[in-house]
């Protein structure tokens, strides 16, 4: 059919239009000029409705009895759509703590790596990064270009119920595993967010208490750890809080955000919100928040539109102010490489991703105890009695928003809670499978809940294996540092009818362990990730020895802690304190605070058994140029290949509590010995007084097996220096 003159002519003009918008130069697609200069050619080319779509995303995905997916969103968090004229791609946000959460275009389905806390076990910066590149690759696959992942906030409170998304109690340990997770993700061109800035380090009550800390010992902790994420990661975003810090809302504090992130830091990317941390346009904007998260659906209102709009009409806010925000999202798109390597859809090798998360959960489980040499079990060991934990099916994961469906589906679909902060998850890694593989069939199990059958089983069995657990989530802490339910009656009953019963745990963090000194085996697994069955039977068999260490403290029972009770913990929850005091330990966290309250905790950061033992020999420390370092010779002493991790502690000369300055990773096989190089971080020897500085003194450095344990003692004459930003 003839088509009518005039519509043709329609279509030859829009043609010619979109050929002509197409051929307009973009001096900013040019990879020599730097991303501040490319942003800025955008930001020239930009209307005021551009600019003030680019500084707010949207939900993007649905949910119930709020505003549907916006066109063009995949289904995740966040969403700001592209500028097509420009080339300027739409950001999709996925959360991505511990692996993918949403499907995006391949489907449902990611592989999860172990907790945070089993990555910075493992003190292996290699196997941190190892993991990011995983995820970012992953997520580069299912259409993803923005991870909220990064997660640094120091672990003050065993009971805070997001531990297992964190990376420890220690800024030196925390940001530099988070750093070189950050970095991995990035690898693949993908924009990374290091959250949740500031102290975000309790759950209950996160939307509203004000966490009280003086600003010198804050920057000696908490900030130091983000600090070291951004020196080594370089993350395109950063993520304030949801809570206050001194009274005033992170993601509107002046301080936090202008003072110390952009100025004192240089750091140069943007800031984007939590989802509902946003209570103001101007304040936030002045402060130096760059981009409103989810505001439609999350906030009171999305403040980054009308209201803002209406404060720069005003003159609240300067039109160079919003130009910077656009500048800094824009900035990091370029330098993160999402415009120069679109992402696309592409298969993903589950199999070869989990080999990843499996070489995470083995580098990073813990083992707490191993009386009479009981682990590693032989591959012939007659009958093994497997209780608890659905450990028939997979292992548990931590809830909220880092949690990961697996590829296969919930390996324990129903428990509750189903909804948020669930569903309870299961990957469907068994470790009954595992340890049946590992000794030809020679495992049986009982769930537990029938603890009469539990003990008859174990009596029945050379050796029981009891699996007990822990469950937290995003947004509530639980009240005590007790394992639920019946599970201390499961295992004191198990060890006493058998004596060989090892214990593993799938924890948040520290728990109470009232039976410990009636069992022979505890190895810690935090939350094991999508191969964390296999790598369980690996362990407990020796094919590979465990080598993590504790990146917490792990405190005997709640009164050791600065504050025994969490005000309104707990699953249902009761009215949160308006205010938490974390002055009372201040910038010693941790290891930092026992030492100082000289308490002796269960098992002391730095803490970890292995199937072998190591000698020490030539501890030394030597500084040049601003550079302190550590010598030390470590033999393997044992009969098993295994991974020694020694570590550098230091004292400075105003006596306050040892901070952990550096430590290695030593593989050996029996017999073998080397000598490593320790470079020390000159932050655990610093102060902030107007910048990090190293007052002049002699030092005393300690190499620890732990927080606590010492092989060695060296001194060193260190002259004065500033510590580089
Ligand atoms: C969490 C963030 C997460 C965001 C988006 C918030 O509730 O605190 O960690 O990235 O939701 O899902």
């Amino acid at each position: 059919m003839a088509m009518p003159r005039r519509r043709l002519l329609v279509l030859a003009l829009l043609a010619a239009t979109s050929v002509h918008a197409a051929d307009k130069p973009r001096p900013w697609m040019d990879t020599s000029l730097s991303p501040d200069k490319r942003a800025d050619l955008v930001v020239a080319q930009l209307t005021q409705d551009e600019k003030f779509r680019l500084i707010r995303s949207e939900f993007g995905d649905n949910e119930k009895g709020k505003p549907q997916k916006p066109a063009g969103a995949l289904g995740s968090a966040g969403y700001t759509p592209a500028i097509e004229r420009l080339g300027i791609p739409a950001v999709q946000e996925t959360d991505a703590g511990l692996g993918v959460r949403s499907a995006g275009l391949t489907g449902k389905g990611s592989t999860a790596l172990p907790a945070g806390l089993a990555v910075a076990a493992s003190f292996d910066p290699a196997i941190a990064y190892a993991g990011g590149a995983m995820i970012g690759s992953q997520a580069r696959r299912k259409g993803f270009n923005g991870l909220l992942a990064g997660g640094v906030n120091l672990v003050r409170d065993p009971r805070n119920g997001r531990n297992f998304e964190y990376a420890g109690e220690d800024p030196i340990l925390a940001g530099t595993i988070v750093g070189n997770a950050v970095k991995g993700i990035q690898s693949q061109h993908i924009i990374s967010t290091v959250k949740h800035y500031a102290i975000n380090a309790l759950e209950t009550g996160r939307n509203t208490l004000s966490a009280d800390i003086d600003e010198t010992a804050l920057r000696e902790s908490d900030l130091l750890a983000f600090e070291l994420v951004l020196d080594i990661g370089q993350p395109a975003s950063v993520m304030c809080s949801y809570n206050r810090i001194n009274t005033v809302y992170a993601c509107e504090h002046p301080w936090l955000l202008n003072t110390v992130l952009k100025q004192d830091w240089g750091y140069k990317g943007y800031v984007m919100s939590d989802w509902g941390g946003v209570h103001s346009s101007a304040a936030a904007a002045n402060a130096g928040l760059d981009q409103e998260s989810a505001g439609n659906v999350f906030d009171d209102q999305v403040y980054f539109d009308a209201p803002l709009r209406k404060d720069l009409a005003d003159g609240k806010v300067p039109q160079a102010r919003i130009d910077d925000m656009v500048h800094r999202i824009l900035r990091s798109m370029f330098a993160s490489g999402i415009i120069d390597h679109p992402v696309k859809a592409a298969p993903i090798d589950f199999n070869a991703d989990a080999v990843v998360s499996r070489k995470a959960a083995e580098a990073g489980s813990v083992l707490l105890r191993n009386e009479n040499n009981l682990l590693p079990l032989s591959a012939s060991v007659k009958s093994v009695a497997v209780i608890g934990g659905h450990a028939d099916k997979g292992v548990i994961t931590g809830g909220g928003s880092s949690s990961v469906e697996p590829p296969e589906g919930n390996a324990v679909p129903g428990l509750e809670p189903t909804d948020w902060p669930g569903p309870v998850r299961y990957q469907p890694s068994a470790p009954l499978a595992a340890i049946n593989a590992q000794t030809g069939g020679k495992a049986k199990y009982a769930d537990g809940t029938d603890i009469a059958a539990a003990v008859k089983l174990a009596a029945d069995s050379e050796v029981a294996v009891v699996f007990v657990q822990q469950w937290t989530a995003e947004s509530f802490d639980p009240a005590t540092m007790a394992l639920g339910g019946d599970q201390d009656a499961l295992v004191a009953a198990v060890a006493k009818a058998n004596p060989k019963t090892i214990v593993i745990i799938q924890n948040n963090g520290p728990v109470k362990m009232p039976w410990l000194s009636s069992v022979d085996a505890v190895l810690d697994v935090w939350y094991a990730g999508a191969r964390g069955g296999e790598a369980i039977g690996n362990l407990l068999f020796g094919k590979v020895a465990p080598s993590g260490r504790l990146p917490v403290t792990w405190p005997k029972d709640e009164s050791q802690l600065p504050r025994p009770v969490i005000v309104g913990a707990g699953l249902a929850g009761g009215k949160p304190a308006d205010k938490v005091d974390y002055n009372i330990e201040g910038a010693d966290v941790g290891y930092r605070w026992f030492q100082k309250k000289n308490l002796t905790p269960l098992f002391p950061f730095g803490y970890g058994l292995t199937y072998s033992s190591f000698d020490y020999s030539g501890f030394k420390v030597s500084q040049a140029n601003g550079e302190v370092v550590a010598d030390v010779t470590v033999k393997n002493t044992g009969k098993l290949a295994s991974i020694d991790t020694p570590q550098v502690y230091v004292t400075a000369p105003d006596g306050a509590p040892r901070r952990l300055a550096g430590w290695a990773r030593v593989p050996l096989q029996p017999g073998q010995s080397r000598t490593v190089h320790i470079k020390l971080n000159p932050h655990a020897l610093a102060r902030y007084q107007d910048g990090w500085k190293v007052a002049a003194g002699s030092y005393t450095f300690q190499l620890g097996t732990s927080a606590t344990t010492f092989a060695g003692e060296a001194k060193a004459a260190v002259p004065a220096f500033s510590v580089k930003q």
